[in-house]
C-alpha cells in the first residue's frame, strides 16, 4: 500500500523527512489545512504517473501545532511536548517540531517533487527546522551495516501496533482511531569507533548476524543487545511492538553517517519504554551497547491523523 497517512505503507525505501517551525500557527492555520486537503491529489497524481513508485506521505502535528491550528478541537491523548530522557551515560534530548512530513517513494524524485509541493505551500508560514534525505542502503540496512526492520510486525499486525484502535463510544473530532503518534529520532553514528569493532562485538550490540541478519541465540545474545533492550512484554507476556521506518542518510564529506528513527505506534507509552530502557536501561544501568556509538541529536513526537481525519480537519479550511 501507499497513498497518504499510510503509516505502515513501503518501508525501506528513499525518504525525505521534513520538520517545520510555525511562526504563528494561528495564522499559518489557512494554509496547512487547505495543504492537508491537497495531499491526497498530489499523491495520488505521483502514483497515476509512476505506478511502480510506491510514492507516499504522512503529515503529522506537533503539540504545540494541534493546539494552535485548532483551537477548541479534542487533543490525541498522548500527544505533548517530549520529555528528554537523561541517563548518566545518555541523553534523548527534546528538539522543537510542529509539522512533520515523511515522503517516501522508490523513487528520489518522486520523493523531491512531493517535499517541493509541501515546501512551496508552506512558504513564508513555516520555517524549516531539519530537512533529511534517506536512502534505502542496500538490502534495508541502517547504515552501521545491519538490516534494519526485520522484527517490525508483520503486514497483517502492522495496523493494530501502529494505530490508535477504534473505539464506537467515541465520535466525531474526538474519533482520532486510525491515527498514529510518530516519535522521531535523528542520530549520528561514531562509524569509525563502530568500524574498528570486531563484527563479533558489533553482533552482540544489536543481538543479530551481520551479514545473514540470524538472531543470536540465548546466551549469545547480550544482555544490552538493541534487540534485548527495546523487546518488551505487557504484565501478560503479550509482546509490545511499534512499526519503524528507519531511513539510513550521509554527508560523506563532513563525516556525517546516521540513522533516522522513525517509530509509529498506536500507544506512545509503547515508544517511550523502548527508549527508557535504552537511555536508562531496565534494571538500571544496562543501556543500549548501540548507544556507545550513536548519540540522539533529535527527538519530537507529532500526531499523524488518519486519511479521514485529515480529510475533516482540511473541511476547516
Ligand atoms: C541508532 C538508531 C537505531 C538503529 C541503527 C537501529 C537498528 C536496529 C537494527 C539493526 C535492529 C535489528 C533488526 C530488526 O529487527 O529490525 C533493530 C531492532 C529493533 N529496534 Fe532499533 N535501531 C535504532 C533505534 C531504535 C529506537 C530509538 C527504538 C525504539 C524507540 C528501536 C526499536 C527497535 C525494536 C523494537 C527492534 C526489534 C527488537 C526485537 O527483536 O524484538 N530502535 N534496530
Amino acid at each position: 500500500m501507499s497513498g497518504v497517512q499510510d503509516v505502515t505503507a513501503s518501508p525501506g525505501q528513499n525518504a525525505i523527512i521534513m520538520v517545520f517551525g510555525l511562526d504563528d500557527p494561528a495564522q499559518a492555520r489557512e494554509r496547512v489545512l487547505d495543504l492537508c486537503g491537497r495531499l491526497p491529489a498530489l499523491v495520488r497524481s505521483e502514483l497515476n504517473r509512476f505506478p511502480d513508485s510506491l510514492a507516499g506521505m504522512v503529515v503529522a502535528f506537533g503539540a504545540r501545532a494541534w493546539a494552535g491550528l485548532l483551537p477548541g478541537w479534542p487533543v490525541p491523548g498522548e500527544l505533548s511536548v517530549f520529555e528528554p530522557i537523561q541517563g548518566e551515560r545518555h541523553l534523548a534530548p527534546s528538539t522543537p517540531g510542529d509539522l512533520f512530513f515523511h515522503v517516501r517513494s522508490a523513487r528520489m524524485d518522486v520523493c523531491q517533487e512531493l517535499a517541493a509541493h509541501v515546501s512551496r505551500a508552506l512558504s513564508g508560514v513555516a520555517e524549516s527546522l531539519d530537512e533529511t534525505h534517506g536512502f534505502r542502503y542496500f538490502d534495508s540496512r541502517a547504515i552501521i551495516g545491519f538490516v534494519d526492520g526485520t522484527e517490525n510486525p508483520s503486514a497483517e499486525e502492522a495496523q493494530g501496533f501502529a494505530t490508535i484502535a477504534p473505539d464506537p463510544a467515541v465520535t466525531g473530532k474526538a474519533d482520532f482511531s486510525g491515527g498514529s503518534y510518530v516519535f522521531i529520532q535523528k542520530y549520528l553514528h561514531d562509524l569509525k569507533a563502530w568500524e574498528e569493532l570486531p563484527v563479533e562485538e558489533q553482533e552482540k550490540a544489536i543481538g543479530r548476524r551481520k551479514f545473514d541478519d540470524l538472531e543470536l541465540d540465548g546466551p549469545a545474545k547480550p544482555a544490552n543487545a538493541h534487540n534485548a533492550v527495546t523487546n518488551i512484554r505487557d504484565q501478560d507476556g503479550g509482546e509490545l511492538k511499534i512499526v519503524r521506518a528507519n531511513i539510513a542518510f550521509a554527508n560523506p564529506s563532513r563525516g556525517e553517517y546516521g540513522t533516522y528513527f522513525l517509530g509509529y505506534a498506536g500507544k506512545f507509552s509503547t515508544t517511550r519504554r523502548m527508549l527508557q530502557n535504552m537511555f536508562l536501561g531496565d534494571p538500571p544501568g544496562n543501556t543500549d551497547r548501540l548507544l556507545d556509538f550513536s548519540r540522539a541529536v533529535s527527538g519530537t513526537l507529532f500526531f499523524a491523523p488518519s486519511a479521514g481525519y485529515l480529510e475533516l480537519l482540511a473541511s476547516e479550511a
